[in-house]
């Protein structure tokens, strides 16, 4: 345990230069050049190095969505966070990370360029590399994802018996626990569960104001809605565990494609999906260091696909890709961000994907008190652990169902977390719904999986 220990702290100090690009929506909103390479790559294409530039384009990103090219020709494009942006134009999808140097402890985003991406047309067939500069500059932006020193989060993480009894003095709607088992953590480790370095951010956008069209429609959806129980059937898959791992948005991935699969074939296929296969294989997240349900069970599962547990089960490490290549691979055909791009979603958008496409992936902020959640419905009390406060992180999780509490009238979301069954209400949990909690209603996703 100690070596592993002293192993995993070496490792972390390496990879902690992965992903600290803090790009906003006006940083990206404008005219860029995009400077691609032959079209003539197939999906196994790299583009660790951009190669010989082809092709160069102007593309005009504006607001809210539209993508425009030199000739007029209209598409569309989206932020992913603050991570980077998609464009999907002229039957072609680009996406690439921000640029930036440093680490999560200290950085520098060039949001006016991105690293060298990937570019490929509809029938996922004929890739090429490129990148893209803005043509007008944006000043570089320095941030720190990570304010504690390191030395602080590699300490164990306890309970806090006060928080614990503070929360519950303080309301009734939801029920704070203390977990022993969370103490088998370092309070890096725990927050690697919640989220991860990669996933901080400061200010999410606020959900987009539902139209009348949009308040209209809600109302004739049901007061309650659960896919574990739609008319006494289930089409949610069991909890898992993520254990220390930044790997929430896979988890969150792989259930949704399995819900997916289980509503479209009338739970013929009940298929548990590779969680390590996203970890390992995937240039579009970043491993155990955080990730986006978007570019996993988006991007990566329409490109590549995803595989059968079997195939390469989890070992919650940044093990290198070893995925049998024999395995058959499940496709996702369609995907976005509710409401079309990343800023567009609301509590209205979210109820109607929920009950006519199925369950959602959705990122939310996880603050101290989140972590001893035993039932009810929560929502953020501001109390503290004064043992190991944790930094603020954006966690993802499967929106499930919702409700309305009968004796209070607040209403809820029902999300399945990955913090195993132990947890929360048979590992589920249950969030005040309306009012954005904790951002909640920000960044539900979308995808269609090919049965
Ligand atoms: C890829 O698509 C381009 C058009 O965008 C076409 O000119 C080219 O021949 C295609 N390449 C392959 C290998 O299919
Ligand atoms: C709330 O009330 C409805 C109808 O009155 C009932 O079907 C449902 O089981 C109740 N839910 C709970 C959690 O008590």
């Amino acid at each position: 345990m100690l070596f592993r220990g002293a192993v995993l702290a070496v490792c972390l100090a390496l990879a902690w230069s992965d992903t600290p690009a803090n790009c906003l929506y006006e940083d990206i909103r404008g005219t860029w050049t995009f400077q691609e390479t032959e079209r003539s790559g197939d999906s196994s294409l790299s583009c660790d190095e951009l190669g010989p530039v082809v092709h160069t384009k102007t593309f005009t990103l504006s607001f809210p969505d539209t993508a425009t090219d030199e000739l007029g020709n209209e598409g569309t494009w989206t932020m992913i966070w603050n991570q980077g942006f998609e464009v999907n134009i002229n039957e072609r999808s680009y996406f690439a990370f921000s640029y930036y140097e440093g680490d999560f402890t200290s950085a520098t985003s060039y949001c006016d360029r991105t690293f060298s991406g990937w570019s490929r047309d509809k029938t996922i067939r004929n890739w090429s590399c490129f990148s893209a500069q803005k043509n007008t500059r944006v000043a570089p932006r320095t941030s720190s994802k990570v304010t504690q020193p390191l030395s602080k989060l590699h300490k164990a993480y306890r309970n806090d018996e006060k928080l614990v009894s503070d929360i519950n003095a303080a309301q009734t709607s939801w029920r704070a626990k203390a977990y022993p088992e969370h103490e088998k953590f370092g309070r890096y480790q725990m927050f690697l569960r919640a989220g991860g370095p990669g996933a901080v951010l400061s200010s999410p956008p606020s959900p987009a104001p539902a139209t009348p069209e949009q308040k209209a429609r809600v109302a004739f959806l049901p007061e309650n809605f659960d896919w574990r129980n739609v008319e006494g059937v289930n089409y949610v898959s069991a909890v898992r565990d993520q254990a220390s791992c930044g790997s929430c948005y896979t988890f969150a991935s792989m259930a949704q494609l399995e819900a997916r699969l289980r509503m479209v074939t009338r739970n013929q296929r009940q298929d548990v999906f590779s969680t390590q296969d996203a970890v390992s294989c995937s240039v579009l997240s970043q491993g155990c260091m955080g990730g986006f349900a978007y570019l996993i069970a988006g991007r990566y599962a329409v490109d590549q696909g995803v595989v059968a547990e079997e195939c390469n089960p989890y070992t919650a490490l940044d093990d290198p890709c070893d995925t049998d290549t024999s395995c058959a691979r499940t496709y996702v055909s369609e995907y976005e961000y509710v409401g079309g791009y990343y800023g567009a979603c609301n509590e209205e958008l979210m109820l109607q994907a929920l009950v006519e496409k199925g369950p959602l992936p959705v990122g939310y902020m996880v603050y101290d008190d989140f972590y001893n959640y035993g039932g009810g419905i929560y929502h953020h009390t501001g109390f503290k652990n004064d043992f190991n406060p944790l930094e603020v992180t954006s966690h993802a999780v499967l929106l499930v169902g919702y409700g309305v509490d009968n004796a209070t009238g607040e209403k809820y979301w029902t999300c399945k977390n990955s913090w195993g069954a132990d947890w929360g209400e048979d590992g589920f949990f249950r969030i005040r719904r309306g009012s954005n909690e904790c951002s909640i209603e920000s960044m539900a996703f979308d995808a269609t999986v090919i049965p």
